[in-house]
């Protein structure tokens, strides 16, 4: 009698521990309640996987297929999780590049009810690239300036905001590609930390960190002789001091002139606009006898030219990206002799007749290897160079068949060089995100 009594509570009691586990989301899917909760990440079955490239991590780290979704999922403490997710979602509030968080996962167990760590659930970013994943042989000297100019951008955004990240490094940005540049993406949080403003000294802190891990980073390329011997680790490093001096400088300084040179504040914005910044706000000052006037922009906003060909297009890319457009468009303008009209008809006829037909062009499968955007930059360059070649300006139909005969069926497969660790997916078995169009161009009506 006592023993059946005793089984039934065994019963209650396992019913109750598979409803502990606890999905906390602002934007709750319960498709996620499908996948092997009960058993630790690291042995998850490979048909909820999606091999994709990934850098390299203390946590488990794991891509998986969900309703035509990636999700990015690490295995962390509850306390870190929490944390982590509530500062992506602030990052993401103050529009700074970053993964998604969908939510937290607490209170699994496996088949023996023995706990099992917190799940971090963010987004896939879609077409993004660990370091590792954005050289084929070895990291070249103009490949590590970019990666590295773009964490300086990354980290600038960053400070402005008030965010001291606390591990800056190449394993913890994603990258992309974005024309000829790359833009950066924060990945991991997790020693982050917001602060209404941050102080020089917790900048230069979060610099030197930044710093000493990419030089750390470097050798350890190097000691797998995957650095090009003409990279210098350490200069590279300085590098990016420098370059986050200089943008901060251009962002953020004092500049004072003659008050008969008042149109050193357009050359200002100007020169603003040309690093891809807006300028929300800008003080004036002047002294006391008027003859000096001081300029401060105090409000400055990343995406100057992503956000002019959003208002006159719906297409949302990055910045790089954008400006090339939007200078295709211009042409467009031009050629077409319709400088008087409204720029957001013109907008409107160069999508219809130039962006999507070309990107359309491109054979569907050959598509997914790069985001739409930087398949028409590609072609554009494409179409400087057929174009020098032949003494005449190329259509661009014949310019996209030729790009895709000639470059993009030739690319090297980024998806073959994962550098996985021994034991892990198999390369060739890598899965493409989904289609590109439908992840990354939004139309606005
Ligand atoms: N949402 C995502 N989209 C694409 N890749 C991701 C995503 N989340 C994680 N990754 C990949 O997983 C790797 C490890 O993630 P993360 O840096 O958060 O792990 P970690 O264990 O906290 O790292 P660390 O060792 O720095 O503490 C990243 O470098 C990135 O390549
Ligand atoms: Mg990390």
């Amino acid at each position: 009698m006592a023993s059946d009594r005793g089984r039934a509570t065994e019963e209650v009691g396992a019913t109750v521990e598979t409803e502990q586990l606890q999905i906390t989301s602002a934007t709750p899917d319960s498709a996620l309640l499908d996948l092997p909760w009960r058993l630790p990440l690291a042995d998850w079955p490979t048909d909820v996987l999606a091999a994709l490239p990934r850098g390299i991590s203390r946590h488990v780290v794991r891509f998986v297929r969900l309703d035509g979704r990636v999700l990015a999922i690490k295995e962390i403490s509850e306390s870190v999780a929490f944390r982590e997710y509530g500062l992506l979602r602030q990052l993401r509030k103050l529009e700074i590049p970053g993964v998604v968080p969908l939510g937290v996962v607490t209170g699994r167990r496996d088949d023996d009810g023995e706990p099992l760590e917190a799940a971090l659930v963010t987004e896939h970013l879609a077409f993004s690239l660990p370091y590792r994943a954005v050289f084929s042989q070895a990291l070249r000297p103009a490949t590590a300036t970019r990666l590295i100019d773009a964490l300086a951008v990354l980290l600038v955004r960053l400070h402005l905001v008030g965010f001291y990240w606390g591990d800056v490094s190449l394993s913890n940005t994603l990258f992309r590609r974005d024309a000829h540049q790359f833009a950066a993406y924060l990945v991991d949080a997790e020693t982050g930390d917001l602060h209404r403003t941050l102080s020089q000294g917790q900048r230069e802190y979060d610099l030197d960190l930044a710093r000493t891990n990419i030089i750390g980073e470097l050798m350890d390329l190097a000691a797998g002789e995957l650095l090009d011997d003409e990279v210098d680790e350490v200069g590279i490093g300085d590098a990016l001091i420098a370059r986050y001096s200089e943008l901060w400088e251009a962002l953020t300084g004092v500049e004072s002139f003659a008050s008969d040179e008042r149109w050193r504040v357009a050359a200002r914005i100007e020169r603003l606009n040309d690093l891809g910044f807006d300028v929300g706000e800008l003080s004036i000052t002047t002294d006391i006898d008027g003859t000096t006037v001081r300029i401060q922009p105090q409000v400055v906003d990343a995406g100057h030219h992503s956000r002019r060909l959003f208002r006159l297009t719906g297409l949302d890319v990055q910045d790089n990206q954008a400006r090339r457009l939007l200078n295709d468009l211009d042409s467009y303008q031009a050629a077409t002799e319709r400088q008087e009209e409204d720029p957001q008809l013109v907008a409107h006829d160069w999508l219809q007749n130039v962006f999507h037909p070309t990107v359309r062009a491109v054979p569907r499968d050959l598509r997914r290897k790069l985001e739409p955007a930087q398949l028409f930059h590609e072609i554009l360059d494409h179409r400087w160079f057929i174009s020098e070649q032949a003494g005449h300006d190329v259509p661009m139909p014949e310019t996209t068949r030729s790009y895709v005969e000639h470059v993009l069926r030739h690319r090297p497969d980024e998806k073959a060089i994962l550098g996985l660790a021994p034991g892990e997916e198999d390369p060739d078995d890598v899965a493409e995100p989904g289609d590109p169009e439908d992840d990354h161009f939004h139309l606005s009506t």
